[in-house]
C-alpha cells in the first residue's frame, strides 16, 4: 500500500477517479479478507498501562491501619482526609482547604458529574428554589447546556437523559469560542452550564489557553446563580512529554473573580490506575461541596475507603503521581506517534482530512471532507476496524457536517494501531474518491 501523500484534484478526470477507486477498493477487499478484528472505539488504558498499578493488588492488612478511622466500616461520606488532600492537589486545591473543598467518592468522575447535574436539575444543587426543572416548568422554556464540540459523548448523554437541551459551541484549538459562549449566556438565562474538558480535550486534544480559562471563570457573573462551569479535568496529568502545554488554574481565576461556588472540577484515577476500580473526586467552594455532600448523603453511607487508602499508599503525592504518569506516557506516546505518522504520510498537503496532534490525553480527532464520517466508519467496520460511531462527538449523535471521527489508539498494541491506521487511511481515501465520483 503506497504511503505517498494522496492527492485528489478537484478537476480530476473520471478516468483517474475510476482508476484510483479500483485500486482503493481492491485494497479494501484485501483488508476484509484479512479478517481483522481491531478496536479503536473507546479511550481505555491498555493492559501494559494497567500493569503499572498492580501494586494496588498486593496490599496487606497493615496497609489499611488508620489510627482514627476503621476503614472497613461505614462512614466518612466525603472521603478520607488524606485522599482529599492528594486528589485536591491534582485539581489545584491547597492541602489546607482540601478538607472542606474536595469530595472523594465512588470509582468514577462521570457518576459524580451525573449526580451533580441530577441534583441541580431535580433538587437544586444549592437551594430548592433553584432547581433547573422548576425554572423550566415555570417559564415553559427548555433548560440548556453549552457543549463545546466535538466533545465527550457521555457528557451529552447525561444532558439527554435529563431532557436538558444541548447547544453546540465551536472549539478554537485553545478552548471554546468565548465570544460565542459569552453572547449566548448573556442572551439566555436558561443556559445553566457549560461542559469543559480543559486539558487534552476529548477528542480534540486541545488545552484551553490561560485567556480562555480566565474568561470561563468569569462566566458565572453573566449568568444566573444556578449556572455551573463543569470542569472535567479527566486528563490533567496525561501529557506525553514534559513540553506539553500546561493548564492555567481555574481555581485561582475563580477565586479572583469571586465565582468559585459555580466552578465545579472533576477528576478520577480511571486513567492513572485501574479504570473502573479507581477513585472519583471533585472540588469546588466549601459551600458547593457541602451542598453536594448533603444531597449525596441520601444515596450513600460512604464510599470504598479501602480503595482510597490503597490509592493514597500507592500514589502518595503529586510528585510521585506525576512520576507514575510518566510511565503511562512511555506506553502511550508511540501509539499517538504511529497515528500521527500515518495521517501525515497519507494526507499531508491533501484536503481529505484535518486532524489534531495532541500532546496528551487519549484521543485524536479527525475531520473528513463533509458528509463522509459515517461512510468511513462503516467502511472501517467492514474491514474489521471498529471506530467510535460517527456523530458521537456531537449532541444527540448529530454531527451537522458528518465529518468528525474520534480515534482512540490507547488500548490496542502498537502493531495493531499501525494496522488499524492502514485500514483507516484507505477508508478515508476510498470514501473521498467515491464522493468525488458522484459530484
Ligand atoms: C472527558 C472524560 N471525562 C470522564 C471520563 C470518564 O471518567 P470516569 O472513568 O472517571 O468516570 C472520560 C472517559 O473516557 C472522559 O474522556
Amino acid at each position: 500500500m503506497s504511503s505517498a501523500p494522496f492527492k485528489l484534484d478537484a478537476n480530476a478526470s473520471s478516468e483517474s477517479l475510476n482508476s484510483a477507486y479500483e485500486q482503493l477498493h481492491a485494497q479494501h477487499q484485501k483488508f476484509i479478507a484479512d479478517g481483522l478484528s481491531l478496536d479503536l472505539t473507546r479511550g481505555k488504558p491498555s493492559t501494559k498501562q494497567l500493569d503499572l498499578s498492580n501494586a494496588l493488588l498486593a496490599s496487606t492488612p497493615e496497609d489499611f491501619l488508620d489510627s482514627t478511622i476503621d476503614l472497613r466500616n461505614y462512614g466518612v461520606l466525603d472521603g478520607l482526609p488524606k485522599a482529599k488532600q492528594l486528589f485536591g492537589t491534582l485539581l489545584g486545591v491547597d492541602e489546607e482547604t482540601a478538607e472542606q473543598r474536595v469530595f472523594v467518592g465512588g470509582n468514577s468522575s462521570l457518576s459524580l458529574m451525573h449526580y451533580t447535574l441530577w441534583f441541580a436539575h431535580h433538587l437544586g444543587l444549592h437551594a430548592k428554589q433553584q432547581a433547573w426543572r422548576k425554572e423550566g416548568d415555570e417559564s415553559g422554556e427548555h433548560i440548556k447546556m453549552l457543549c463545546p464540540c466535538p466533545g465527550y459523548d457521555r457528557h451529552f448523554s447525561v444532558c439527554e437523559q435529563l431532557g436538558v437541551e444541548m447547544i453546540p459551541v465551536p472549539l478554537t484549538g485553545a478552548g471554546p469560542d468565548m465570544d460565542i459562549v459569552e453572547a449566548l449566556i448573556k442572551a439566555d438565562p436558561n443556559i445553566k452550564g457549560i461542559w469543559c474538558v480543559p486539558r487534552f480535550s476529548n477528542p480534540t486534544g486541545e488545552v484551553y489557553s490561560a485567556a480562555t480559562v480566565a474568561r470561563l471563570a468569569e462566566l458565572p457573573k453573566h449568568a444566573s446563580k444556578n449556572f455551573y462551569v463543569l470542569w472535567d479535568n479527566a486528563y490533567s496529568l496525561h501529557a506525553f512529554t514534559d513540553q506539553a502545554p500546561s493548564l492555567a488554574s481555574i481555581e485561582h481565576a475563580a477565586e479572583a473573580a469571586g465565582t468559585l461556588d459555580q466552578i465545579i472540577q472533576f477528576g478520577s484515577t480511571s486513567k492513572m490506575t485501574f479504570a473502573g476500580a479507581g477513585i472519583g473526586y471533585m472540588a469546588s467552594s466549601e459551600q458547593t461541596i457541602a451542598a453536594f455532600r448533603k444531597h449525596f448523603a441520601m444515596a450513600s453511607i460512604g464510599s470504598d475507603k479501602l480503595n482510597q487508602q490503597r490509592h493514597i499508599n500507592f500514589l502518595s503525592d503529586l510528585a510521585s503521581t506525576k512520576d507514575h504518569m510518566a510511565l503511562h506516557a512511555e506506553i502511550m506516546a508511540p501509539k499517538f506517534e504511529a497515528v500521527a505518522k500515518a495521517l501525515h504520510d497519507h494526507f499531508d498537503d491533501s484536503d481529505l482530512g484535518v486532524w489534531s496532534n495532541p500532546q496528551g490525553g487519549y484521543f485524536v480527532s479527525f475531520d473528513t471532507r463533509p458528509g463522509l464520517a459515517k461512510k468511513v466508519v462503516a467502511l472501517a467496520a467492514e474491514a474489521g476496524v471498529k471506530l467510535t460511531p460517527a456523530g458521537a462527538t456531537f449532541p444527540n449523535g448529530n454531527d451537522p457536517e458528518d465529518k468528525n471521527i474520534r480515534l482512540a489508539p490507547s488500548f490496542p498494541e502498537i502493531g495493531e494501531v499501525n494496522k488499524a491506521m492502514q485500514v483507516f487511511v484507505n477508508c478515508v481515501k476510498l470514501a473521498s474518491v467515491e464522493q468525488a465520483m458522484q459530484q
